[in-house]
């Protein structure tokens, strides 16, 4: 019968049964509400397979332009907001069905042979994720490219550099923005990769065994851009290792962009100011006037944990799955949407945050890394070019630290005299040698703070971000 309505169900599958579904349970059930996501991956899909069954005379030719007419028709339909799946549509791939059959009658009836829902799911879902990151990419070297164009404007500017977040030695403050450069550039080798096992077709897998109709699998594939098929039905329709893998890889992606939003908070503090937040990114307190809260980087610090989670919840739902397709399936698009939707968000504040949200205060940086004594080693490594073996050295700048900290100096304030008393080999040319901008300077070792090798890595990302300064 039309539309299945024998017994109390208006679903698809409903004439096997004898009542329609419980109305709690019909909305526990559905789908629709979320996967309409899928919905121009599940038309082209769908134009695809339609196309396919005609080449392999499983359909006649002019049914098939028929199914295209109406699947472009129902894509023109939603987008003009006029296709609205209710409920008892159950997912977009009955909605869309169903839609068709009412457009098309008989004809309509025809599209689903050769496929189960199991299949097309999976086609849809790869789809879409495919397209997403295959717009993640660009976003990433937009990202990138913010952070050069600080760095290029920031190639002679000092910060220190910490380790156990204290002071321990300054650094070139392009030197340290491109290492998040670099971090992103593994985020992109990493999605790059996701998306070589993302691009599989398990379309023609059908419901878990394959199907009797004499279909071309490899020209469905082919037409979607896919790389190649699934060899093994029951692994096509069971697979969510990519959804886990992608979920890894940005999650990877957020621990970078909340590692630097953690910096970003830091260096907006009042006890740090190194940098200014601009009105553009930052927000109020409703209490109290004189703040300027850094909600930006604290949002997306905040935000790894939905996206971590998800990872973590995809990996529970899957892991206990006997093959092959299980309803417990259908959870994996929430998750993905959110992961996708997070990151995506996540890179665009980061980069309007980087591109305009902060300006770096080289006037603090600079009274920062003149006030400390992170231009210890130098002393050390400046008796060490001295022959004082570097054991030796390293204690005795020990001995002048303690004392200059008893005294409330700095070594710089250290008369040559007193220094003479630490080493004899000590001369003035010391105080040369601890100043910031040389400590910065000699540093000189291949992927080193120097400024020549910040120049060299300047000039590389510069090229390969295709970055041309205005
Ligand atoms: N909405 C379902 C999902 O997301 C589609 C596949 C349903 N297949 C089935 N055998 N019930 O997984």
């Amino acid at each position: 019968m039309a539309g299945g309505v024998t017994g109390g169900g208006s679903a698809t599958w409903s004439d096997r049964f004898e009542q329609g579904l419980h109305p709690a349970i019909e909305r526990f059930n559905a789908s629709i509400g979320f996967d309409i996501t899928l919905l121009q991956e599940d038309l082209d899909g769908s134009i695809a397979h339609a196309r396919m069954l005609a080449n392999c005379g499983v359909i006649a030719s002019d049914e098939a332009e028929l199914l295209c007419t109406g699947l472009e028709q129902i894509r023109a339909e939603a987008e003009a907001g006029r296709f609205q799946p209710g409920l008892e549509d159950e997912d977009v791939h009955f909605a869309v069905e169903r839609k068709l059959i009412a457009l098309l009658g008989p004809v309509g009836k025809k599209l689903h042979t050769g496929r189960s829902r199991n299949d097309q799911v999976g086609t849809d879902l790869r789809l879409w994720l495919r397209r997403r990151l295959d717009e993640l990419d660009p976003q990433i070297q937009g990202f990138q490219t913010a952070l050069l164009k600080q760095a290029r404007d920031h190639r002679s500017t000092l910060i220190p550099g910490y380790t156990h977040l204290q002071r321990a030695q300054p650094v070139c403050l392009a030197h340290h923005l491109l290492a998040y450069v670099e971090m992103l550039e593994r985020d992109r080798q990493r999605l790059q990769d996701v998306r070589k096992r993302v691009n599989w077709s398990p379309l023609g897998a059908a419901a878990l065994a394959g199907t009797p109709v004499p279909i071309d699998r490899r020209s469905t594939a082919q037409a979607l851009g896919f790389d190649g098929i699934y060899a093994n039905s029951l692994d096509a329709v069971s697979d969510r290792d990519f959804t886990v893998e992608f979920s890894a890889a940005a999650s990877l992606l957020m621990v970078h962009l909340s590692r630097l939003a953690e910096e970003v908070i830091f260096w907006a503090s009042e006890e740090c100011g190194f940098v200014r937040l601009t009105d553009r990114c930052a927000t109020g307190s409703s209490l109290m006037p004189q703040k300027k809260n850094p909600d930006v980087p604290e949002l997306v610090r905040g935000k790894c944990g939905r996206v971590f989670g998800h990872l973590q919840g995809l990996l529970t739902m899957i892991k206990g799955l006997p093959l092959a397709y299980n309803k417990d399936f259908q959870e994996d698009k929430e998750a993905l949407f959110d992961v996708v939707s997070t990151t995506k968000q996540c890179l665009e504040a980061m980069t309007i945050l980087i591109e305009e949200g902060l300006s770096f205060r080289p006037d603090r940086l600079e009274a920062a890394v003149g006030s400390d004594f992170s231009n210890a080693t130098d002393v050390a490594d400046y008796l060490v070019a001295r022959q004082v073996p570097f054991r030796e050295a390293y204690q005795i700048v020990g001995a002048v630290v303690k004392q200059c900290l008893s005294e409330g100096l700095l070594l710089r304030d250290l008369s040559l005299e007193r220094w003479q008393q630490f080493h004899p080999a000590i001369e003035v040319d010391l105080y040369e040698a601890l100043a910031p901008r040389q400590v910065v300077a000699a540093r000189t070792s291949e992927g080193g703070t120097g400024f020549t090798r910040v120049e060299e890595q300047l000039a590389l990302w510069s090229e390969r971000l295709g970055f041309t300064a205005q």
